[in-house]
């Protein structure tokens, strides 16, 4: 009989999908690592993650047992695929459940930017009706750079523009004739991106092509007053490059959901002025939690029982 170790936090709809499920045993065991993860790895046959477990080379030594990992999400960069392909385990994930809520909380940073709405609230609640300090800008004709026009990508330049945003976006993979469909004005390179942005949001994995992608650099060249808003992956931007950007005046805003290491509790960025930071929530609504987890455990119980994969 299969049986299925589920890693991370999971919603509940999740949960009862397995007990549903016929010829398939699981049990829940949040917070593994290290050696304990390795042993709990090599008694199962299937996996579901979030992104709170590390699954690296050493939980994935001498394993004999393991024949699929599913992460509950879309990224999988908290799972080592490379030490899981040696080891002839499959990785899958469900990159569709959580775009809508990623796309709305890219709106929701952008629009908190805009308005000040978190240092407001906290200026309220310290006694202080500060109405004058808190002069805010409308999108509206505003400028929004999109790189990366996958599923969020493109979630967030469709809502973006029933704000009455004009987009450009920046995607090697779209083509001019998908974008201009779109209303999307195509730019070649991210250097041409940023001198014509008022805000700037990137849906990208967090690769080497990535990684630093506006840099001290790329700061020289983005237009002033500039927002940035980062709901993917942290590091796409260098946060030493956002603080100097920010205290030199260049840059008017930076909204992070996402930061280089998880959990982060510590940044230089945070109490910045202009700076609004969330713990990585951008998934986090029912509704998508609920999706990725029906999803992960629809696609680890048809290839446990069937050998289907499906989003490898
Ligand atoms: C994802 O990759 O699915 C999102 O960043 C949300 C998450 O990590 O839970």
């Amino acid at each position: 009989m299969p049986s299925v170790i589920v890693l991370d936090k999971l919603a509940q709809e999740g949960l009862d999908m397995l007990e549903a499920a016929p010829g398939i045993t699981y049990e829940v065991i949040t917070g593994l690592k290290g050696e304990e993860l390795r042993e709990a790895l090599n008694r199962f046959d299937g996996a579901i993650c979030r992104s709170g477990v590390k699954i690296t080379p050493e939980s994935l030594e001498g394993n004999r047992q393991l024949k699929a990992v599913v992460r509950a999400g879309v990224g999988t960069d908290n799972i080592d695929k490379a030490a899981a392909t040696r080891a002839g385990i499959v990785v899958m994930n469900t990159p569709a459940g959580n775009t809508l809520s990623t796309a709305e909380h890219t709106v929701a940073l952008m629009l908190a930017l805009s308005r000040n709405v978190a240092p407001a609230y906290q200026s309220l609640i310290e006694g202080r009706w500060d109405r004058g300090k808190f002069m805010g800008t409308q999108v509206a004709g505003k400028t929004l750079g999109v790189i990366g026009l996958g599923r969020i990508g493109l979630a967030v330049a469709e809502r973006a523009q029933g704000l009455e945003m004009n987009i450009l976006g920046y995607d090697p993979f779209m083509t001019e004739e998908r974008a201009q469909s779109l209303g999307i004005e195509l730019v070649k390179t991210v250097d041409e991106i940023l001198p014509r942005i008022d805000y700037l949001t990137v849906h990208t994995p967090l690769t080497e092509e990535t990684r630093n992608l506006v840099d001290m650099e790329q700061l020289e060249i983005i237009k002033p007053g500039a927002r940035l808003i980062n709901c993917a992956r942290g590091g796409i931007y260098n946060e030493a490059a956002l603080a100097a950007g920010l205290e030199s005046g260049k840059l008017a805003g930076v909204a992070l959901d996402v930061y280089p290491e998880e959990p982060c509790t510590e940044n230089p960025l945070f109490g910045m002025p202009g700076v609004v930071c969330t713990p990585h929530l951008g998934a986090s609504t029912e509704e998508a939690q609920t999706s990725v987890a029906t999803e992960a455990v629809e696609l680890l119980t048809a290839f446990l029982t069937t050998g289907a994969i499906r989003h490898a």
